[in-house]
């Protein structure tokens, strides 16, 4: 698939600005604080109905406006798509596709998929399992829609769980929670664990491609072994606790090289090829599963890599379409100028 055209009003910095993206590789350009990143987010939320900085819709708005629109045009295999998605002050988001309003956010997943990958993804493997999890969830909700509703149930059952426990609520209902928590999660765990199973040698594969080959990585969920049993024997610790300890809402991912926690020794540069890896992984991943190539959108990556691995991700992405931000233009793709939120090809 591939974006042909977006356009944005009172997004962000954007007043109005509106940009023909062509197949390969383009490139948003311009110093900082122009709006570069901010049009990478508006074609991240009309993937996946939310925004990448912010889980506020309301941030997205431009100061003291009323209403954003964020529209998306895309080519598919089977025909073209329009996203729409409109935000404004104090209202719910509404979108529709092909001018069609829809009523679940659901619904908008698998419609236009991408990739997003920032310096900031290094988090994938550094920082707190959360992080991990939200990769998982993002990414895995983009391919399956019934993971998606399974998320969206298991977290409301659990916040409900939640505020049972600190009201210090009866056993009987407790069981109640249980029983839909258990259901939910076991959903979540199984297709986590799946996915991560059929990722793995898509990842093993693009890693090497970038390394040459000298290093073993690994990837395994983890997660409890008995989720059903071990949430009832962390009853007593939760009412005390007053809050759910087990769950795939705690679960986390290891990332191994050569037998060694990524996440815990791996430096700098190899926990930064591993989240690349990862994220080019997914692009085969996704084109497999869902026959169509996903938008890759990267944001201030050129500025990390020295000039050999940028030649090496250029030929890694060569048959993607991509969305790249930068300061200085690399000589390569349709350049677009961001200038205080305007945006003139060149
Ligand atoms: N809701 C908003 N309304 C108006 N302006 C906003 C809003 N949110 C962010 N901005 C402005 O957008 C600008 C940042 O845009 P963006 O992050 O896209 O910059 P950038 O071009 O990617 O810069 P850098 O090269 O530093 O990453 C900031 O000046 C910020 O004040
Ligand atoms: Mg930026």
């Amino acid at each position: 698939m591939r974006i042909t055209n977006l356009t944005v009003d009172n997004f962000r910095n954007h007043t109005h600005s509106t940009l023909q993206l062509t197949a390969g590789i383009n490139v948003l350009v311009g110093p900082n604080a122009q709006g570069k990143t901010n049009l990478l987010e508006a074609v991240y939320l009309s993937c996946v109905g939310r925004g990448w900085r912010t889980v506020r819709d309301s941030e997205m708005l431009q100061f003291g406006k009323e209403r954003a629109l964020v529209q998306v045009n895309a080519m598919k295999r089977f025909g073209n798509v329009e996203i729409a998605i409109q935000l404004g002050q104090g209202l719910k988001k509404s979108i529709s596709i092909n001018r069609v309003p829809i009523a679940k956010v659901a619904e908008l997943m698998g419609q236009i998929n991408c990739i997003f990958f920032s310096p900031d993804e290094l988090k994938l493997v550094k920082e707190a399992p959360a992080d991990r999890r939200r990769f998982m969830n993002i990414d895995l909700s983009q391919i399956d829609k019934s993971y998606f509703y399974a998320l969206a149930r298991y977290n409301k059952i659990l916040q409900q769980r939640n505020a049972s426990l600190k009201n210090n609520c009866d056993l009987r209902e407790l069981d109640v929670w249980d029983l839909q928590l258990i259901q939910q999660g076991k959903i979540l765990i199984q297709k986590r664990q799946a996915f991560i199973q059929k990722l793995t040698p898509y990842v093993v594969k693009k890693h090497q491609a970038l390394t040459g080959g000298q290093e073993i990585i690994t990837m395994t969920y983890e997660t409890c072994a008995d989720f059903e049993r071990e949430l009832l024997a962390a009853r007593e610790k939760d009412l005390r606790l007053r809050t759910t300890t087990v769950g795939p809402h705690r679960d986390d991912l290891a990332i191994l090289i050569n037998n060694q926690d990524v996440r815990i020794f791996g430096s700098q540069g190899q926990q930064r090829t591993v989240a690349l890896s990862i994220k080019l992984a997914e692009l085969d991943l996704f084109a497999d599963i869902t026959g169509e190539k996903p938008i890759l959108l990267l944001d201030d990556v050129f500025s990390e890599l020295d000039s050999s691995r940028q030649a090496r991700l250029l030929t890694a992405i060569a048959d993607t379409q991509v969305v790249i931000t930068a300061t200085d233009a690399p000589a390569v793709g349709k350049i677009f100028v961001v200038k205080n939120g305007t945006v003139q090809p060149q």
